[in-house]
């Protein structure tokens, strides 16, 4: 770096801010768009068969009812697209989930498209429907690859040999229920066709990207798609990709001839937007008496739909957190009669890392050695799957770091010990780990000619402070004060960019940034710095820059700490307080950072004591699908929460030597609460969320 940095690693106040509290933000749905028409889908009552008729007389016959779309009459997909089956909305009477949507209703205003899509009539040829996930359904099947694009199945060493050896040994099982993503705001899209050119406000963490799939989808070029997403109220991945109501809309637009609105309720967030699949994980630690692993096996039994092979990469932590010379790591998937399951913040990871970090914790005990200790005992050198030297891995720092500031040296290992009265009290920790990834961007620089500079990138900002933090790289890039700046981001035609998932953003987005503004003061010294007239551009892309990127092994680290206390009486589970410690690169904007950390966190807790989707095996439908039933962590359930991040320089990554916060601070939460509620208690709960009952 030649410019020196003033702006990255300021705490900056966010740039949007004073927008988003007086209400200048405009979410997808705010958008004034004239002549606008509403559509509200029909959601199938069986989970799996097929429509044989739709009557929509009884809809069409209400005032403001424009027309009632279904698969015979809806306008046609490209059938050849590249897209997820789940996308093709009304292309095909077939049923493969309760509340697929079956038909749609557009009328002139809200409530006639409800009240019309009530009224639709829909006949059904039901088939016999599968909804529970079980450890030993005949159906299940290797994945061939999970989402992270490796194989469903990794073996090195002889994991077998190994555990018939190994002198100490923990086998156990752990489970996930599905879990619901419940961003703030319910997904939400403004459709609107302009001859054959398609516009969708709309809510979205990858207006680029989200760009190529309508196009595909539509059969229209790139060029005449534009996706606007200025503000977006969380994603936490479900809007990694335009759903079904982003398409529903698109159709009814061109169906009906003008713009079409839709915003989903929150019931219907259950029913029509991915959850988290879940999970049934089987452990196998070996290891030495000194608390060497030996070996690890790690199954992880999770479903799929009828429609898409979709794996979660539930395994891939273990693949490289511990030097175990033999390991044996399978996703193993069940096709059943469910909505697609999807990206959940830390997809995988964060399931994953509760069973294996919850093993670790018994291992631990199993030895009568201290877990921060055992973990410390199996730090590799190379990343132990791929040989690869790490990039960075300051894993133990986080641990030592944690441990001093939480107070671990004067915990007394002994489980069910600790008492304040009715309450029982213990301490957990657990590891965290997210891969650092970053994709090709692309980005320009403009100066103009009255000194001030716009930087543009299809960035998109799910809250996570994605527009300061770029601001921030621009800036320093630049060289200038953020009064001489202004920022685009949010809209598809801005560029080639990635989407803002697998905490890939800031490093991605910010690499061109900082790419362009350099590219772009170099080129104003050719007019010593004076910008000719109409101003200078200069447009910078990544793609090229990423190849050296392969030969390390990239990931963050991080550390949870817990202390619970557990009603000795009812069983109540509490959590006092809670500290996470990382270690992921440059931090662009501690600020930020801090409450991305908090709010992933604050996940973590949510998942292990309160959220479950539960399956209705009878109607094949979840019987929760609303914060009455489904249970998130509100505030009076948010303990003391503190987060440090620890100094890592990690020069090999990119030029801003960012690397993703985004997803690591719910990774090892839910196990570092599980582990302390063991040690609160003596009892050891291996299926999520954390109940007494379920204690085993
Ligand atoms: Mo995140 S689940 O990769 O958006």
């Amino acid at each position: 770096m030649t410019t020196v940095s003033r702006c990255v690693g300021a705490p900056m106040t966010r740039v949007d801010g004073l927008d988003k509290v007086t209400g200048a933000a405009r979410y997808a749905y705010e958008f004034p768009t004239q002549g606008v028409s509403y559509v509200w889908p029909v959601q199938a009552t069986i989970a799996r068969g097929r429509v044989t008729e739709v009557d929509p007389a009884p809809a069409l016959a209400l005032p403001g009812v424009l027309t009632v779309l279904d698969h015979t009459n809806a306008p046609r997909l490209n059938s050849e697209a590249e897209a997820s089956a789940d996308l093709f909305v009304l292309q095909s009477p077939q049923v493969a989930y309760h509340g697929q949507m079956v038909a749609a209703v557009v009328a002139t205003s809200l409530e006639a498209a409800r009240e019309g899509a009530a009224a639709v009539r829909v006949s059904y040829e039901r088939e016999p429907h599968d909804v529970v996930l079980r450890a030993d359904d005949e159906r299940l099947e290797i994945a061939e690859t999970v989402t992270d694009g490796s194989a469903g199945l990794v073996e090195r060493g002889d994991a077998d040999a190994a555990w018939a050896d190994a002198p100490v040994r923990v086998d156990q099982t752990y489970t996930t229920p599905v879990e619901h993503v419940s961003p703030m705001e319910p997904h939400a899209t403004i459709a609107v066709w302009d001859e054959d050119r398609l516009t969708v406000f709309n809510s979205d963490q990858g207006p680029y990207m989200s760009a190529q799939l309508l196009s595909a989808l539509f059969g229209i070029e790139l060029s005449a798609v534009e996706v606007v997403a200025e503000y977006i109220g969380g994603g936490f991945g479900s809007k990694g990709i335009p759903r079904s109501p982003t398409v529903l809309a698109a159709l009814a637009a061109r169906a009906v001839g003008r713009p079409v609105k839709i915003a989903l309720t929150r019931q219907q967030m259950f029913q029509l937007i991915p959850y988290r699949s879940p999970t049934i994980q089987r452990v196998r630690l070996g290891a030495g008496r000194d608390g060497r692993l030996t070996v690890i096996q790690h199954e992880s039994v999770q479903q799929r739909s009828a429609l898409v092979p979709f794996a979660d990469q539930t395994v891939s932590s273990t693949r490289m957190m511990y030097a175990a010379p033999n390991a044996r790591t399978t996703v193993k998937v069940a096709p059943l009669d469910v909505m697609t399951p999807a990206w959940f913040r830390a997809p995988g990871h964060t399931p994953g890392m509760f069973a294996l970090e919850s093993a670790v914790d018994e291992l631990a005990e199993a030895l009568g050695m201290d877990p921060i200790e055992l973990r410390i005992r199996n730090e590799p050198e190379n990343d132990p799957e791929s040989g690869k030297p790490f990039s960075s891995r300051n894993l133990v720092a986080c641990l030592r770091e944690g441990a001093a500031r939480f107070g671990w040296e004067h915990r007394d290992p002994t489980p069910g010990t600790g008492r304040e009265g009715r309450w029982l009290v213990g301490t957990g920790v657990a590891a965290s780990h997210h891969p650092d990834y970053t994709f090709p961007s692309s980005a320009v620089a403009r100066a103009e000619e009255d000194g001030t500079f716009r930087v543009r990138v299809g960035a998109a900002d799910l809250g996570t402070g994605a527009r300061t933090a770029l601001t921030q790289v621009a800036a320093d890039a630049l060289g200038i004060p953020v009064s001489r700046l202004r920022l685009e981001i949010g809209r598809a035609s801005l560029g080639m960019a990635p989407f803002a998932g697998g905490s890939l953003g800031t490093a991605s987005w910010g690499w061109a940034v900082d790419k362009a503004c350099r590219a772009l003061l170099k080129e104003l010294d050719v007019y010593a710095g004076v910008v000719p007239d109409g101003g200078l551009e200069v447009v910078a892309d990544t793609t090229e820059d990423l190849g050296q990127r392969a030969d390390l092994s990239r990931h963050t680290f991080g550390a949870q700490f817990a202390q619970v206390r557990v009603d000795a009486d009812t069983g109540e589970v509490r959590v006092d307080r809670m500290l996470g410690v990382f270690a992921a690169g440059r931090i662009v904007n501690p600020h930020t950072a801090r409450s991305q950390f908090l709010g992933a966190m604050t996940m973590g807790l949510s998942m292990a004591l309160l959220e479950i989707g539960e399956v209705d095996p009878v109607f094949g439908d979840f019987a929760n699908h609303d914060f009455a039933g489904y249970h998130i962590a509100a505030h009076a359930d948010v303990p003391r929460l503190d987060v440090v991040c620890l100094d890592e320089t990690d020069n090999t990554s990119n030029p801003v030597g960012a690397k993703g916060i985004g997803e690591l601070g719910i990774v090892g939460a839910a196990a570092a609460i599980g582990n302390a509620f063991h040690h609160a208690t003596g009892e050891r709960v291996r299926d999520l969320p954390i109940r007494i009952e379920r204690s085993r």
